[in-house]
This record gives C-alpha cells, sequence and structure tokens, in this order.
C-alpha cells in the first residue's frame, strides 16, 4: 500500500492531504485565503503566495499528526507544479521538494488540470476511461476526451472568460461578495431567471467551444440600465446569468458527446459544485444513456486529495516520478490542441 502526501498552492486554497493508493483519504485539510482577499473582491497573486509559504508549514505537520503518521511513513510526495499563479505553485512545490529531499522519497510534480481530470476516479472507483470530461473552475473551461492517465484530448475550450470567471465577475458586478461563485448561487436561488433576456454565447455552433465574456457584458448593461438596483434585481440577474451558463454548458457539452466515444459524463472543478449545473448536466448524461459522474463538492474545489491521487494514477499506470520539474504558470493538459481562434490569454 502507498501513501502520498499531496500539496495543493496554486490558487487561493492553501491544501494537504494524505491519501492511499486504495483511494482512502487518511487525513486533509484545506485553508481557504478567502479573508485575505475579500477585502480586493479577487485573488491578489501576491498576498496569496505569502499565505500558502505561512500556512504550508504548519499545515503539513498538521496533516501528518491527524494522520497518527511520520513524514518517514509516506511513501511518496506530490504537489501542483502548475497551472496557476506562479508564487504559489512556487511556494507548494519547493517545499515538496525540500520534503522530497529530506526523507528521500520520490517526488511526483502533478498538472493541477490533470489533478482536476482524475479526481473522480478517487471517489468512483468503478469509472473507467474513455471519459468525457467537462472541466469547469476559475482559471479553465474546458471538454476533455480522458483516454487514459496522461492522456487527454481537448475537444474544446473558452474563447475568452472561464465559467468561473464569469461567475466571480458577476457577483462582483451585482454587489454579492466573495467568492462569486457561491454567492451567485445563492442569491439566484430566491430570483427568476426568465426576468431579464440574456444571451446564451456560441450556443447551436459547430464547435462545442465556449464564451462567456459577452454574458457578463450582458450582465453589466442590464445592471447599467436599472434605475436604481435592488436586492431582488440583483438576484433575477444572478439567476438569469446562471441559467445562461447553464445553458451553454448544456449545449455544448451535448455537441462534444455527439463526437465522442466516452462510457461516462463527468464534470469537475470549482464551477461543479453548483447545485443547478449539477442537475443540469447529469440530465445531458441520461440522455446520451450515459453514467453521469460528479465528485462530492469539496472535491470539485481546489484540494490536494486530487493532487496526492494523480500520483497515485501515475504509479499505478507506471510512470515515473519527476523531482526536477520546474513550476509552470501555463501548462496545458493537451499540448498538441490548436489555439482555438478568438482566445486569449486563458485558453
Ligand atoms: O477549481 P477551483 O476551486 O479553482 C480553480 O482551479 O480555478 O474553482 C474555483 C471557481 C471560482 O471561479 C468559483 O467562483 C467557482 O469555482 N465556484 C462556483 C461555485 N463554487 C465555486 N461557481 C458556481 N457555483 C458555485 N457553487
Ligand atoms: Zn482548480
Amino acid at each position: 500500500m502507498t501513501l502520498i502526501l499531496g500539496i495543493e498552492s496554486s490558487c487561493d486554497e492553501t491544501a494537504v492531504a494524505l491519501v492511499r493508493d486504495d483511494r482512502t483519504i487518511v487525513a486533509q485539510r484545506i485553508a481557504s485565503q478567502d479573508a485575505t482577499h475579500r477585502p480586493f473582491g479577487g485573488v491578489v497573486p501576491e498576498l496569496a503566495a505569502r499565505d500558502h509559504v505561512e500556512g504550508l508549514t504548519p499545515m503539513i505537520a498538521g496533516v501528518l499528526a491527524d494522520g497518527g503518521v511520520r513524514l518517514r511513513d509516506v511513501d511518496a510526495i506530490a504537489a501542483t507544479a502548475g497551472p496557476g499563479l506562479i508564487g504559489g505553485v512556487m511556494a507548494g512545490l519547493v517545499t515538496a521538494k525540500a520534503l522530497a529531499f529530506a526523507a528521500a522519497r520520490p517526488l511526483y510534480a502533478v498538472n493541477h488540470l490533470e489533478g482536476h481530470a482524475l479526481s473522480p476516479r478517487l471517489v468512483a472507483a468503478d469509472l473507467a476511461f474513455p471519459y468525457l470530461l467537462l472541466l469547469v473552475s476559475g482559471g479553465h473551461c474546458q471538454l476533455l476526451a480522458v483516454e487514459g492517465v496522461g492522456r487527454y484530448r481537448r475537444l474544446a475550450t473558452t474563447i475568452d472568460d472561464a465559467a468561473g470567471e464569469a461567475f466571480d465577475k458577476v457577483a462582483k458586478l451585482l454587489g454579492l461578495g466573495f467568492p462569486g461563485g457561491p454567492a451567485v448561487e445563492r442569491a439566484a436561488a430566491a430570483g427568476d431567471p426568465a426576468r431579464f433576456a440574456l444571451p446564451r454565447p456560441l450556443v447551436g455552433s459547430d464547435d462545442p467551444n465556449f464564451s462567456f465574456a459577452g454574458l457578463k457584458s450582458a450582465v453589466l448593461r442590464v445592471r447599467d440600465a436599472l434605475p436604481a438596483p435592488t436586492g431582488a434585481d440583483a438576484a433575477d440577474l444572478a439567476a438569469g446569468f446562471q441559467a445562461a451558463v447553464v445553458d451553454c454548458l448544456v449545449d455544448r457539452s451535448r455537441r462534444a458527446l455527439a463526437r465522442t466515444q466516452a462510457t461516462a459524463f463527468v464534470v469537475a472543478g470549482g464551477v461543479a459544485a453548483n447545485a443547478a449545473v449539477r442537475a443540469a448536466l447529469a440530465e445531458v448524461a441520461g440522455a446520451h444513456g450515459l453514467p453521469f459522474v460528479a465528485p462530492p463538492a469539496w472535491l470539485c474545489t481546489d484540494n490536494a486529495a486530487m493532487i496526492a491521487w494523480a500520483a497515485a494514477e501515475r504509479i499505478f499506470a507506471g510512470i515515473a516520478p519527476d523531482g526536477d520539474a520546474p513550476a509552470r504558470p501555463r501548462w496545458p493538459l493537451d499540448p498538441t490542441a490548436e489555439p482555438v481562434r478568438g482566445a486569449g490569454v486563458k485558453a
């Protein structure tokens, strides 16, 4: 049995986990930096990196204590090596390299997106390859054919904003608070999704790509046209926005399912924590006669269990450790995928 210590620090969650290759999560801690970033209405990279540096060492000691193990009981170390905010990635990766060196254990430098992509298999032991993955987070919105460990074929991506990024921006412009996704979901629960007509960018287009920038701008225009937006207006706009995002995700996923061989439809990433998104995607899978797999909400948002698990998958697959790997701010899962037309920096 292999015990893996995982570290995640690519954005605004500091997380450490101990995971066994039989899928047991021995211990884990996740510290959100919400309080640090709330005054700024978004993640401040420099502050995020400092919080990771301060938080990681005590958290590693805490997780080892929670699991009742010492560092020498750990068989392998795994850390996110990108993509993400580079200061935070470096804090986690350097810490992991130091631990691996001190304990003479192999280090696995994990692609954060691979962590999300394989996370469903941590909880669904019977989930086999290939599956279609909708990866919807704050930094990414992609449809991927997951053909095996290390074998990801990108079928679609966003040509502008990621879905989670749009949730965060809309929350900010509606004054709903930070972090944005859960705030929009809460406000939407009390709103009328049909009151405002909002666009569904790219719905019906041939390729399964995504676009959310125009939807966000439409929310801004509606808000600015209201004389004095009330809480009820914000709720209706949040509901309308969320319904539009759901329609886009559903239409794009259907299109990708039609052009790929998959044994299951899987969703992962922070936006997959949204109940309306999950319910709609479950229907898409059902209509294609496929099982639907969505990890529990805590495993959808950033965590270290998925990073440790990605290393477990690589060990099963016989992939060698990569202790010399650099920290990478950008690191596509499918390096062969063409940049999409209109794509900005977040391909
Ligand atoms: O995967 P994640 O934790 O970090 C990244 O790798 O980006 O995803 C964070 C994103 C944020 O944009 C956040 O607003 C969004 O996921 N999110 C949600 C919800 N919970 C988190 N979006 C919609 N509804 C939610 N309940
Ligand atoms: Zn993530």
